[in-house]
C-alpha cells in the first residue's frame, strides 16, 4: 500500500471481490463513526459496474444487519437522464444490487429524477440537497462519504474531460452532455465544489484499461489534473483509492 499521507491513500487488492470486501468494511467504519458523532451518515453512491459487488455485499450478511441503516441517507453522484427502471439508470442498478434488499424509508434515499428534463432535474436535486442540509451560507455541505469510479478517459461521476462543468463554482448539481460514445447522451452530476467538501472520497477502480490514467494520476497528480477530471477530486477530507491488480 502506497501512503502519500494519512489523508491520501492508494490500496491495491488482488481482485474486485477483495477490493469490494475492503470497501464494505470502510463504509461500515465511516458509517459507525458518523452516526456516533453526528447521528447520521450521508453516503453518495457511484454508478457504473465496478461498485455492484460492493453494493451486493452491503445488502448481505454481515453488513445488512451490522450497518446503522436507519440513520443512513443515500444520494447519487450522477445519473443518466433516463427513467429509474431503464437499464442504464444508476438508481436502477443500486436498487437491484442493494437498495431493493434493504428496508430503507423513502426519505432516506434521494434519487436524481432522470426522467425529467435534465435542467429541471438538476435544479430539483440541488434544491433537495439544500433542504436536506439546511444550508445557512453558500458553502456546500460535506457528505460523509462519496463513492466514485473512473472511466478510461479519466472522467468521474459525469464530469468528462474538457467539460464546462469542470469550471462550475456555484452550482452543486448540473446537467451535462455525455460524449457521443456513451449510451445515454444527457446526464446529471454533482460538481467539484460539492464533491471536494466531502469528509471522505473513496474511488473504486478495476480493469486494466484504466491503468495508464490511474498511474498518471498517482504519480503526477498536478499534471494529471490538467487532463483528467478524476484528478481534480481533492476533498477536504480523506482521499482513498482502492484499486485491483489490473491497475
Ligand atoms: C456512471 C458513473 C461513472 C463510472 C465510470 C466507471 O454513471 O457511469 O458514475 O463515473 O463510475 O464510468 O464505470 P465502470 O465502473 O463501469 O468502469
Amino acid at each position: 500500500m502506497r501512503r502519500d499521507s494519512p489523508e491520501r491513500q492508494v490500496q491495491r487488492f488482488a481482485d474486485l471481490d477483495s477490493l469490494s470486501q475492503a470497501a464494505a468494511a470502510k463504509v461500515q467504519e465511516l458509517a459507525t463513526t458518523a452516526v456516533k458523532q453526528r447521528g447520521r451518515f450521508t453516503l453518495v453512491l457511484s454508478g457504473g459496474s465496478t461498485p455492484r459487488r460492493l453494493y451486493e455485499k452491503l445488502a448481505a450478511a454481515p453488513f445488512a444487519s451490522s450497518m446503522p441503516w436507519q440513520q443512513i441517507f443515500i444520494f447519487f453522484g450522477d445519473e443518466r437522464c433516463v427513467p429509474a427502471d431503464h437499464p442504464e439508470s444508476n438508481y436502477g442498478m443500486a436498487h437491484n444490487f442493494m437498495l431493493g434488499k434493504l428496508s430503507l424509508a423513502t426519505e432516506q434515499v434521494l434519487r436524481m429524477r432522470g426522467e425529467l428534463d435534465p435542467q429541471v432535474a438538476a435544479n430539483e436535486y440541488e434544491r433537495r440537497l439544500r433542504d436536506f442540509f439546511v444550508v445557512q451560507n453558500s458553502q456546500p455541505p460535506s457528505f460523509d462519504l462519496i463513492l466514485l469510479g473512473m472511466g478510461a478517459d479519466g472522467h468521474t461521476a459525469s464530469l468528462f474531460p474538457d467539460s464546462a462543468a469542470l469550471h462550475e463554482q456555484q452550482r452543486w448539481v448540473v446537467s451535462v452532455p455525455a460524449p457521443e460514445t456513451m449510451a445515454v447522451r444527457w446526464r446529471l452530476t454533482l460538481t467539484l465544489p460539492l464533491i471536494n467538501r466531502a469528509r471522505c472520497v473513496l474511488f473504486l477502480l478495476s480493469g486494466k484499461k484504466k491503468g495508464e490514467v490511474a498511474r498518471a494520476l498517482f504519480n503526477q497528480p498536478r499534471e494529471a489534473a490538467k487532463r483528467y477530471p478524476a484528478a481534480r477530486v481533492q476533498p477536504e477530507g480523506q482521499l482513498l483509492w482502492y484499486v485491483d491488480a489490473t491497475i
